[in-house]
């Protein structure tokens, strides 16, 4: 069967969505491809820290009603290093700005249900399977669904399809660069029906490895250990978890964490990856299909959010003003927060995982990064303002 829609988009993951979602508020017409089940993208455990940014931008889109409910505002952050605690205040440090805690799969529950009930057609176990003609003023996908091949026909494709989709490889080899750096530390992460010991996050750097105390709700906890890439996580009975935890995550207060039952437990390989150009004739790239930054962060869902808005401002540039800057300055644009996003990951990532023996020179100078958080508030200030998500112009 052959179909015509303005953009094709590949992917129900946060970026395709919010870019749907954008798209229909300005009157332009897509198509959602997703080669999983609602229930499937419904249900897959990920991300849970939202930058304002990503609040502002699902208030706009009227779809925060849950998120206000449910969400938990957060106004700082505990660092620490060897049992020393400091907590990073973001309201006196960035004029008000704070994170919000929120499963990933909460966002895309809403999101799906709003797209639903505004008509954006979705088509789950829709797989594409290739991009055609790109350069050409008719790009056209191909997809899979019910065994059945379909052609979807566009004026411009969205790549919304994540790091393993096929958006990123249907552009030639020759066309953009690649960097990617890959951490010799993945982590253990789990959720458990534990009341958190905290009321906001904390990241330690532990002689053993680090650790995060994050949350889902007053009610289920959600942590993560660093271990090494070949860990076999049978290893790790509940028991060893939680003692592990108490351990790297102690302060020099007789700190512990609450325990529970855990009732999911993954491990997670840390890598930075970079494409440094976005964009091939008709068809944009956006979110992790171009970019892969390690959790420590927590920006990947925020940044596929920030490519959105500037991808979705270029296309409403298009067919509104009949502008063709906005799309062609997307990469360029885009790239600049990435690179941004990318240090700070890579910065959060270095200071707080244990790489290097204790009294080597790698040790000291993550100390010395640490010390000058606490000492200096324009360090403090320069990490909560990275933290909380700068602006987007
Ligand atoms: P995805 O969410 O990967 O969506 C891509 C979609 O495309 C998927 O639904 C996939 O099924 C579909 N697809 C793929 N190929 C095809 C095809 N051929 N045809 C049709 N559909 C296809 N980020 C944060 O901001 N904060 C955090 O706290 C955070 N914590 C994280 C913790 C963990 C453990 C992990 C793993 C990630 C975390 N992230 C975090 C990262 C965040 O989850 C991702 O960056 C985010 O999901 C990217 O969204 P996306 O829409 O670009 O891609
Ligand atoms: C999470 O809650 O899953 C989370 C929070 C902060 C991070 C990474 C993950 O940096």
């Amino acid at each position: 069967m052959e179909t015509k829609t303005s953009i094709g988009i590949i992917g129900a993951g946060p970026a395709g969505l919010f870019l749907a979602l954008l798209l229909h508020q300005a009157g332009i017409d897509c198509v959602i491809l997703e080669n999983r089940s609602r229930e499937y993208i419904e249900n897959r455990t990920r991300a849970g820290l939202l930058e304002q940014n990503t609040v502002d931008l699902m208030e706009e889109l009227t779809v925060a009603d849950r998120l206000h409910r449910e969400g938990l505002r957060h106004h700082g952050v505990n660092l620490s290093f060897e049992g020393c605690r400091v907590r990073v205040p973001f309201d006196e440090l960035t004029g008000g700005r704070c994170i919000t805690i929120y499963g990933q799969q909460e966002v895309i529950r809403d999101l799906v249900k709003a797209a639903m009930e505004r008509d954006i057609p979705i088509l789950f176990e829709a797989m594409a399977t290739a991009i055609l003609e790109a350069e050409t003023k008719e790009p056209r996908i191909q997809y899979t669904q019910n065994g059945n091949d379909h052609s979807l026909t566009c004026d411009f494709i969205a790549g919304c399809d994540g790091y393993h989709g096929i958006s990123r490889k249907a552009m030639p080899s020759g066309s953009y660069s690649e960097f990617v750096k890959d951490y010799p530390f993945s982590w253990l992460g789990i959720l458990a029906h534990a009341r958190p010991a905290t009321e906001e996050l904390i990241y330690s750097y532990h002689e053993n490895g680090f650790a995060l105390y994050s949350l889902r709700s007053q009610a289920v906890s959600r942590l993560y250990l660093q271990v090494s890439n070949d860990e076999n996580p049978e290893e790790w009975d509940d028991q060893r978890i939680w003692d592990e935890l108490d351990c790297r995550l102690s302060d020099n207060h007789g700190f512990k964490v609450n325990r529970g039952e855990i009732f999911e437990k993954a491990i997670t390989p840390m890598r930075s990856f970079m494409i440094d150009h976005m964009q091939w004739g008709r068809l944009f790239i956006a979110g992790d299909a171009a970019h892969i930054v390690p959790p420590t962060g927590g920006k990947g869902l925020n940044l596929a959010v920030a490519d959105i808005r500037i991808l979705a401002n270029g296309f409403t540039a298009w067919y509104r003003k009949n502008q063709e800057v906005d799309l062609k300055n997307y990469s360029q644009e885009a790239l600049k927060r990435i690179w941004r996003a990318q240090d700070f990951s890579n910065f959060m990532t270095y200071i707080f995982h244990k790489q290097a023996e204790r009294g080597s020179f790698d040790y000291h100078l993550q100390k010395a990064r640490f010390d000058y958080i606490r000492q200096s508030r324009a360090m403090a200030t320069t990490l909560a303002e990275n933290y909380v998500g700068l602006k987007i112009c």
